[in-house]
């Protein structure tokens, strides 16, 4: 590709990657870290594609200082990896765990010393087993204990961390891990696990507040979205697309940014006490968006099951999930539409106006499968591909005026894919599980010329 063929970026433009504490770490038993709801689930049998686990990952605990320089070679401004709470509380409450910290304290000084902003989330789904035995996020205390935690890494590392993310996709863990029981802890409750997404929002709200309170600043979450479009303009469709998109969507959104819940899932929701919803409304320096593709969904059909990241799920529910036909598909069978990442970020401008602060993205990218050829090198032009559409898509909302200030694409190497165990690979490098081999792909030269570009050439 000749470098005029790049999208247009302003040149101080924030250029990052990401990747989760559970997914890469490993040292699952190592340094006192306690076992989280992940480690519980994934040593149940059925739960993991392959019976994978993260036990070992991308042993990243003991390779950061190579992860780190992989990093370095790629050019980016800053990495955006997770704190895993029973690493640095073993029990989710009490006494934290210096060994714990001391690890985190080796990775963040290693990024500073590469030149890389360090940018954390506080929480990526991997609860303290012992908070998820006491009714995880469906105990409003949770919550609570969220707080504490966000005030000891928050003390710890506030003179040396410039970003924070607070929590990881509450719609993913409520959906998936509470409403659906395709991730941890696997609970199917439907309807009935609302209460967890407002514990979720709850613990952001009171962590923001316990950060600032420890002295940190440029404090965001990572939320994960994606355009809802009916599977036809017939009145049901239409309704019970809206329905969908409010559970996925602006459930999550609307209490941070607009003060309120959605009115129409009031009959769903517990009672919210009072102030709640000025906590999980406090200011924030910006407001993070995970998207990968759109959702196409219609009215409930009768006898037919809908298949998300490969597990069935049961269709008792007012809409059904309906197959987006047309579109190039990753690995993942997800589809590729970057057209609906420009119309995602402009619907969220003309939804909350002056209320939306800048934007980043915090999550973007594709499972590519492709392994090294016999010369070593990994072609995988396909994920270059969706990167490349993705990022012209999101340089034509920022031309109609959306303010993004900086992209982390999902994810800097292959790791454990939750559900899909290491059958999904999202990374910009290869892992080779075997032997730990660290393989930089094809996509990764590409976003090294493209960051390198941008900041030479940009607007
Ligand atoms: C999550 C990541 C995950 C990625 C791809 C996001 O929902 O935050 O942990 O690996 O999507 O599925």
């Amino acid at each position: 590709m000749s470098q005029q063929e790049f999208p247009t970026f302003p040149s101080d433009f924030l250029w990052g990657v990401s990747t989760a504490s559970y997914q890469i770490e490993g040292a699952t038993r190592e340094d006192g870290r306690g076992p989280s709801s992940w480690d519980a689930f994934v040593a149940q049998p059925g739960r993991i594609s392959n019976g994978d686990t993260g036990e070992v990952a991308c042993d990243h605990y003991h390779r950061y200082p190579e992860d780190i320089k992989i990093m370095k070679g790629l050019g980016v401004d800053a990495y955006r990896f997770s704190f895993s709470w029973s690493r640095i509380q073993p029990e989710g409450k009490g006494a934290s765990n210096p060994l714990g910290l001391e690890f985190y304290d080796r990775l963040v000084d290693g990024l500073l010393e590469a030149g890389i902003e360090p940018s954390p989330t506080l929480f990526h789904w991997d609860t303290p087993l012992e908070l998820e035995q006491d009714g995880g996020w469906m105990n409003r205390d949770t919550a609570e204990r969220f707080a504490d935690y966000a005030q000891i890494v928050g003390e710890r590392f506030s003179d040396r961390v410039s970003r924070w993310i607070t929590i990881n996709e509450p719609a993913a863990l409520t959906l998936m891990g509470y409403g659906a029981g395709i991730h941890a802890p696997g609970l199917a409750l439907g309807f009935d696990a609302l209460p967890a997404a407002h514990h979720l929002l709850l613990a952001h709200g009171l962590g923001v507040a316990a950060l600032r309170s420890a002295g940190a600043g440029n404090i965001g979450i990572a939320n994960n979205h994606g355009v809802t479009w009916p599977a036809s303009m017939a009145e049901e469709d239409v309704q019970a697309a809206g329905l969908y998109d409010n559970i996925a969507n602006w459930i999550f959104a609307d209490p941070i940014l607009a003060g309120a819940y959605p009115e129409v899932l009031a009959p769903f929701l517990p009672a919210i006490p009072d102030g709640d919803l000025a906590i999980i409304c406090a200011p924030l320096d910006w407001y993070g968006i995970n998207s990968y593709n759109p959702t196409l969904v219609g009215a409930p059909t009768s006898g037919q099951s809908a298949l998300v990241d490969g597990h069935r799920i049961d269709q008792s529910l007012p809409f059904s999930l309906r197959e987006l036909e047309g579109y190039p598909r990753t690995d993942f069978d997800w589809p590729v539409v970057p057209a609906a990442f420009t119309e995602l970020l402009l619907g969220f401008k003309a939804r909350y106006g002056e209320k939306l602060p800048p934007i980043y993205i915090t999550e973007n990218g594709a499972a590519i499968n492709d392994g090294p050829d016999r010369q070593g090198r990994v072609a995988d032009q396909r994920r270059i591909d969706y990167t490349d559409a993705h990022l012209q898509a999101l340089a034509a909302a920022m031309e109609a005026g959306v303010d993004v200030r900086g992209y982390f694409h999902w994810s800097l190497m292959d790791n454990f894919e939750w559900a899909a165990g290491f059958s999904q690979r999202f990374g910009l490098v290869h892992i080779d599980y075997q032997t730990q081999r660290r393989t930089p792909k094809d996509s990764y030269y590409w976003y090294q010329q493209l960051i390198r570009h941008s900041k030479a050439n940009g607007i």
